[in-house]
């Protein structure tokens, strides 16, 4: 068996009396593609922010890629090969595609740069930029203020942003969320197009499309691992139906 690229053992996140994430243990394969699910409040997304380092889990470890991060900063987790896109889009709207690639290119190796430079990159960022747009579709909307492009595509300049960081493991956060069903369907066909090689971890609620994307799902509720199956099992699967149809109801 492989060795996990990515693994937690025990991983808490105490908020006050509430354990967002109680003693959460997962291992995912180089490569994989695992999806996350659960009800609003299940603790995914601060799962994500436990493994990038926005909010250091309170116990547990997490080891990623051999290395222990549990306490390293967002930064160095980072330069180590993790990204993420969020939940909410996280972009510079008065700024165009390529100066936000620019910012997001400069962050990462910490150089100083000045915020209102003229955008212009040097040619292996061009080139970074150039693949990662390419794969996020979004290729000639580069001189394009980002408050112009539509929603879809900003969820795109996200996912191309975090694809410029050249990830071994990248973390998407209801990447097609707010999205109608035709970009819903262009996310999924970007997701199915990255790299082989790259580890994903989806979080999303559309069970039909995450289950279409992933080789594996944990099923996440109160904070802990419900269920962890393949898709096919996932759908069968009657604690999963059951937090589902259950939160249904509470919602009339
Ligand atoms: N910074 C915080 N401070 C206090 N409580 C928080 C914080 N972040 C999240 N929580 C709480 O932790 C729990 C898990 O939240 P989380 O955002 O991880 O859920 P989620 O599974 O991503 O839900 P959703 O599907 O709605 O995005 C929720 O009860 C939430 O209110
Ligand atoms: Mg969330």
């Amino acid at each position: 068996m492989t060795e996990p690229i990515l693994k937690l053992t025990d991983v808490s996140v105490q908020f006050g009396a509430l354990r967002a994430v109680d003693n959460v243990s997962l291992n995912v394969s180089p490569g994989e593609r695992r999806a996350i699910i659960g009800p609003n409040g299940a603790g995914k997304t601060t799962l994500f922010n436990a493994i990038t380092g926005v909010l250091p889990p309170t116990a547990g470890q997490i080891v990623f890629d051999t290395h222990p991060i549990s306490r390293m900063s967002p930064h160095r987790r980072a330069a180590l090969g993790i990204a993420r896109t969020f939940q909410i889009t996280n972009l510079f709207p008065s700024l165009t595609v390529d100066e936000n690639m620019r910012l997001a290119l400069r962050g990462l190796k910490r150089r100083k740069f000045s915020m209102f430079g003229t955008g212009t990159l040097d040619p292996d960022e061009n080139t970074l930029a150039t693949r990662s747009l390419e794969i996020a579709r979004l290729p000639t909307r580069r001189q394009v203020l980002v408050k112009e492009l539509s929603y879809g595509e900003q969820r795109q300049l996200e996912l191309a942003l975090s694809l410029a960081a050249q990830p071994r493991l990248l973390l998407l956060d209801e990447p097609a969320a707010g999205l109608s069903p035709a970009e819903r369907s262009m996310v999924a066909d970007i997701i199915r197009s990255l790299p082989r090689d790259l580890t994903l971890i989806l979080i999303e609620h559309d069970m039909d499309l995450a289950l279409g994307l992933v080789d594996f799902v944990t099923c996440m509720f109160e904070g802990r691992v419900l269920v962890e199956a393949s898709p096919n099992d996932i759908r069968a699967n009657s604690a999963v139906q059951e937090v589902y149809l259950g939160k249904a109801r509470h919602h009339g």
